[in-house]
């Protein structure tokens, strides 16, 4: 049996080698960087503000010297920031009591504290330097971008001239952006498609759980209550039944086993040895479409690399405001004050009809 299924893999290797597509039309081919949104360049700040990378990379490098941890933070801030209302620094803004922000809808809740700290740190720095010139979204961005380099994954230019967003999203608005970690592979294709990413996007960006941890044993208790899910390792499944006494159990656990602080590809190793966390990362090895993406992600780094930045670009830009739109913020947290009108409203109707079941909003 295992012959066979190493053999089934070599060829595999040897189809894909050859032709770039698997049997199902899948490219894994190397490909060119995606194409530049309009307004932003590779160049934004060169005349203006020529250190801003040095600024923040040193910064980061010192961070990161102190705290690993707080990388993972910073990455997953970014895709949190993109997926609600497009990377418009929407995620770090402050809300009041009868005004609730993206930042405290249930997915967003178990971001880092951190991680919004170190963004108006950068902020306040690159201020310094270049004067309110820089927005907070591309600082987000740059903070992701080095906390993947910086873990050891690849380095990588990025488009740059975001402007930061005048509001932030509902609940409702953020719930329906950010699947749940107890969705499936269908589930994702379709959740991803409505922001025009592919499923090569999801199992690349998925690869960004190749570092951190998850919170709380809520986020895949139902795998391993009542019973295991048949889909999960044995070994493994005791194991986080030892972290996880209960289902609803507060602690703390990595996403990945192998190398949890190294940005590396063995996330997919974990997968197709049954040791992913979320059923939302096990189910793209089980899942026929994505499986053969993983395999060929888990024997080949520098191809889940090429795939992971190219689609890092790709989901960096997604709804940017450029030119004239929106601001830079001089307070990362708060809409710059204005003559006129300097509170925040949400752009998303506050009266659909609410996409979750209430009892899973504590699963992220
Ligand atoms: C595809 C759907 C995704 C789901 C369902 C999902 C879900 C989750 C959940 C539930 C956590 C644990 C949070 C906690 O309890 O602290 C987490 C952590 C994390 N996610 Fe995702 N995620 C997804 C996609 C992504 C993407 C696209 C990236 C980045 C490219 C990413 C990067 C991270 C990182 C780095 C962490 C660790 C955070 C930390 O240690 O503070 N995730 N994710």
């Amino acid at each position: 049996m295992a012959s066979s299924s190493f053999l089934q893999m070599m060829m595999l290797i040897v189809f894909v080698t050859a032709f770039g597509t698997t049997k199902l039309g899948v490219v894994v081919d190397a490909q060119p960087s995606p194409p530049i949104a309009r307004g932003l360049s590779l160049t934004f700040y060169n005349s203006n503000c020529p250190n801003l990378e040095t600024i923040v990379r040193n910064r980061l490098r010192t961070v990161f010297n102190n705290d690993i941890a707080q990388a993972a933070g910073l990455l997953r801030l970014h895709f949190h920031d993109c997926f609600v209302q497009g990377c418009d620094g929407s995620v770090l803004l402050d809300g009041s009591a009868s005004n609730p922000s993206e930042k405290s809808a249930p997915p967003n809740l178990s971001l880092k504290a951190e991680a919004f700290r170190i963004i108006n740190d950068l902020r306040a720095r690159v201020q310094n330097a270049c004067g309110r010139i820089v927005s907070c979204s591309d600082i987000t961005a740059l903070a992701a971008r080095d906390a993947v380099f910086l873990s050891g994954g690849p380095d990588y230019k990025i488009p740059l001239g975001r402007r930061d967003g005048l509001t932030f999203a509902t609940r409702n608005a953020t719930l329906r952006n950010l699947p749940p970690p107890t969705s499936n592979t269908s589930a994702l294709i379709d959740s991803l498609a409505t922001l025009n990413l592919t499923t090569i996007d999801l199992v690349a960006l998925s690869g960004g759980h190749t570092i951190g941890i998850s919170s709380s044993c809520v986020s895949f208790g139902r795998r391993l209550y009542p019973t295991r899910d048949p889909t999960m390792d044995q070994t493994f499944f005791r194991n986080l039944r030892l972290t996880c006494p209960a289902n609803n159990t507060v602690n703390t656990t990595v996403l990945d086993i192998r190398t949890p602080n190294v940005f590396d590809n063995k996330y997919y190793v974990d997968l197709m040895n049954r040791q992913g966390l979320f059923t939302s990362d096990q189910d793209l090895y089980t899942d026929s479409r994505t499986r053969p993406i993983v395999t060929s992600y888990a024997i080949n780094q520098s191809l889940f690399f090429e795939r992971f930045v190219f689609s890092m670009i790709k989901m960096g830009q997604l709804s940017v405001l450029t030119g004239s739109q929106g601001e830079i913020r001089a307070n990362c947290s708060a809409r710059n004050p204005t003559t006129t009108s300097s509170y925040l409203s949400s752009v998303a109707d506050d009266n659909e009809e609410q996409q979750f079941v209430e009892g899973e909003s504590a699963t992220f």
